[in-house]
């Protein structure tokens, strides 16, 4: 870790106490769909404050860990450990979604889910009431508090609009954006419920090389600013690789390899599971992949990192460029 606020995640909580390390575990997480074990004896551990990447080729069990991790998901077997800044542990398998948001975890989707009829501010606005406990008379009657209430949530949803970087587009209806400004007012809306921990599910999925690199830096400054733990599915590689302070891998629901960018790039393990996959999508990640690690190893005769792959393309029938 190497800005200041990042150490902000690691502040004492109140009562001076230092927060525990692992903000996260996982242990032994198994997901069945009937036959299918969608994910096997899972062990993950996440630093507090640290930008951790999940991936893996298509269908490998990562939507299924973050449904597992919310609440959306049951897993048949294992312990899911989740230790909030101000203390103590809490078992998130089998929690309520709302019970864990409330805990501090907060989540964006694959596909995104907005309410398209609402405006941008109005998306964000909702969320920020989820942490209020304004109930719905009050608000009808416009009783003091419940009017205090509404001023801090627009005042909130403002702030956040502004960090995300969408503030000229408060009032537009959420469907009329940009598919990459979607994808920011999602992780808006995720941020507008103040998590300790924020899992972002492909945030750069259909978005656009300046969009990309815009993602980039408000996931930067979401863990470095806000002090936020970013658990970060993503199929593009450079992006992970850049952003990414560790990174595991999930092939078939079992997790492959774990270790900073550079370790699992080198992993042998990894760079098999991708050459398996056959998705157009996946290909590209190897081949980005490959052009990197073969330029890193321009020097190293050992390497052969792009014949491998080549060989794998060309199982696929794959013509070479
Ligand atoms: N609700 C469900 N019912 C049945 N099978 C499911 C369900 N959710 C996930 N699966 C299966 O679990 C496996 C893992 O799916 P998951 O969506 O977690 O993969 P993924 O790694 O997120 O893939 P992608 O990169 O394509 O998003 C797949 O075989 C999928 O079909
Ligand atoms: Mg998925």
């Amino acid at each position: 870790m190497t800005t200041e606020t990042k150490r902000a995640a690691d502040r004492p909580a109140e009562g001076g106490a230092e927060p525990h390390p692992t903000i996260l575990e996982t242990s032994g997480v198994t997901l069945r769909f009937g036959g299918l074990t969608s994910l096997d004896h899972v062990d993950l551990a996440m630093r507090r404050g640290e930008i951790l990447a999940i991936i893996g080729p298509n269908g490998a069990g990562k939507t299924s860990l973050f449904n597992s991790l919310t609440g959306a998901y049951l897993p048949q077997e294992g312990a899911i450990t989740y230790r909030p800044r101000a203390g103590g542990e809490e078992e998130l398998r089998g929690r309520k979604p709302f019970r864990v948001s409330r805990l501090g975890l907060a989540r964006t989707f694959q596909n995104i889910r907005l309410f398209g009829a609402l405006t941008a501010l109005e998306n964000v606005k909702i969320a920020v009431e989820t942490r209020q406990r304004t109930d719905a008379v009050s608000i009808m009657l416009g009783l003091p508090h419940a009017r205090r209430a509404e001023r801090d949530s627009d005042r909130r949803a403002h702030e956040v609009m502004r960090f995300v970087g969408l503030e000229h587009r408060i009032n537009e209806l959420a469907a009329s954006l940009s598919y990459g400004e979607q994808r920011r007012l999602e992780i808006a809306r995720a941020l507008a419920t103040e998590p300790e921990l924020l899992l972002l599910d492909e945030p750069a999925a259909g978005t656009n090389p300046t969009e990309k690199h815009d993602l980039e830096e408000l996931i930067r400054r979401i863990n470095t600013e806000l002090g936020v733990s970013v658990l970060l599915i993503e199929h593009d590689m450079r992006l992970v690789m850049s952003v990414a302070d560790r990174v595991a891998v999930l092939n078939f629901g079992r997790k492959i390899a774990e270790g900073t960018p550079g370790q699992v790039q080198r992993d042998p393990a990894v760079i098999e599971a991708y050459l398996g996959a056959s998705d157009e999508e996946e290909a590209e990640a190897v081949a980005d992949l490959v052009a990197d690690l073969d330029a890193e190893h321009a020097d190293d005769p050992e390497w052969r990192g792009g014949d491998r792959a080549a060989e794998g393309r060309s199982n696929d029938g794959e013509e070479r460029p």
